[in-house]
């Protein structure tokens, strides 16, 4: 395993997520059938829209996050596939609603279900599956665990509720984004932590611990996500998305509070008359980066994954997990997307 990792640091091209996929290759697989499992419906008007969903595979993060956890806290049981299948429904519900709630037509590359079929097809379909995620965290029969799950959803509504008035009223506010991003992205990758750990048997100290973990990494996954928007169309959906949808994220926010005066005068008075055009974005981009908002959110990035690579340290277990936990912060940091 140590091999593995250090030729993933020599091989910088080398797409890290693939190398964390292929060590869990068998849960994996495992992972697919109690999927499609829990998914089933003879209802062809349910049936065909999941099938459009479960078309493209995600890069199935969350679920590697549990079984990581698990693997590392002693061994992965049943139960730790009931949970990683229930925080990847879970996940995709809310991608399902996102879509229609930010009108979104493309997601992982492909035509989004409300461009497919419509918002009241979507909405229902993403209820079917938020209703087989809560149906999978009772087979865990951990009630601590489906509490958890039952609590999420809030997070994740609270934190997308949160965006839409800042989006709304537009406040441009570092504290109100990492707020944002902490429960619509890390209170999800908490969870998985927390929930690999708890099916393993963890004690609370170690639960704890892989909490503030998957929180971190979640934190450190969204900046990420965020910097995609000013660069690359290859992430599945088109460039300046999140300004477009009035989302004002962390490299414009640093930008705007660190660039000189005329400069941010001009920005600002895009952003308050929503005049988004592929020039204006594009005046908006180059501003960004020349006021350093896109090393900024690196910063915040490596600040996360120096605290996670502490925590990592701090963990009293000795197995290959640990490695690929540094890994993972690798590829958190690397990918492309
Ligand atoms: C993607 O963010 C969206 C989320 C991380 C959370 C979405 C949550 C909801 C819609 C609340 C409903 C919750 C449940 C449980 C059904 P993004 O829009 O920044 O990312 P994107 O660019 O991938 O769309
Ligand atoms: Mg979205």
């Amino acid at each position: 395993m140590k091999l593995l990792v250090n030729l993933c640091f020599i091989l910088y091209d080398m797409d890290h997520n693939q190398v964390i996929k292929d060590s869990f290759r068998e849960e994996l697989q495992l992972f697919d059938k109690y999927l499609q499992k829990s998914i089933a419906s003879d209802n062809p008007r349910i049936s065909n829209v999941v099938k459009h969903i479960f078309k493209v595979c995600g890069k199935r993060l969350r679920p590697i996050l549990v079984f990581l956890s698990a693997k590392a806290c002693g061994k992965i049981t049943p139960e730790t596939y009931h949970g990683a299948v229930t925080v990847e429904l879970l996940h995709t519900a809310s991608l399902v609603h996102d879509d229609v709630v930010d009108e979104s037509e493309m997601r992982r590359s492909q035509p989004s279900v409300n461009a497919v079929f419509d918002n009241t097809r979507s909405v229902l379909v993403g209820d079917y599956l938020l209703s087989s995620a809560l149906m999978e965290s009772i087979k865990t029969q951990n009630i601590e665990i489906i509490s958890i799950v039952a609590a999420l959803g809030r997070n994740l509504v609270e934190g997308e509720l949160n965006q839409y008035a800042i989006a709304t009223e537009i406040i441009i506010d570092e504290n109100e984004y990492f707020e944002v991003i902490d429960k619509k992205t890390a209170s999800l990758m908490r969870a998985c932590a927390i929930i690999g750990a708890k099916t393993a048997g963890a004690d609370e100290k170690t639960v704890a611990q892989f909490g503030q973990l998957g929180q971190l990494l979640g934190i450190a996954f969204q900046i990420k996500d965020d910097i995609f928007d000013y660069f690359s169309d290859d992430v599945g959906k088109p460039i300046g998305s999140d300004i477009c949808e009035g989302k004002i994220t962390l490299p414009l926010i640093y930008a705007l509070r660190n660039a000189p005066e005329s400069e941010t005068k001009q920005m600002t008075e895009i952003i308050y008359a929503r005049n988004y055009s592929p020039s204006t974005i594009k005046t908006l981009f180059d501003f960004t980066r020349a006021n350093g908002g896109i090393d900024y959110a690196y910063e915040k990035i490596d600040a996360c994954i120096s605290s996670a690579e502490k925590i990592i340290n701090e963990f009293t277990f000795e197995n290959e997990m640990k490695e690929l936990m540094q890994l993972l912060l690798i590829y958190l940091r690397s990918r492309k997307f």
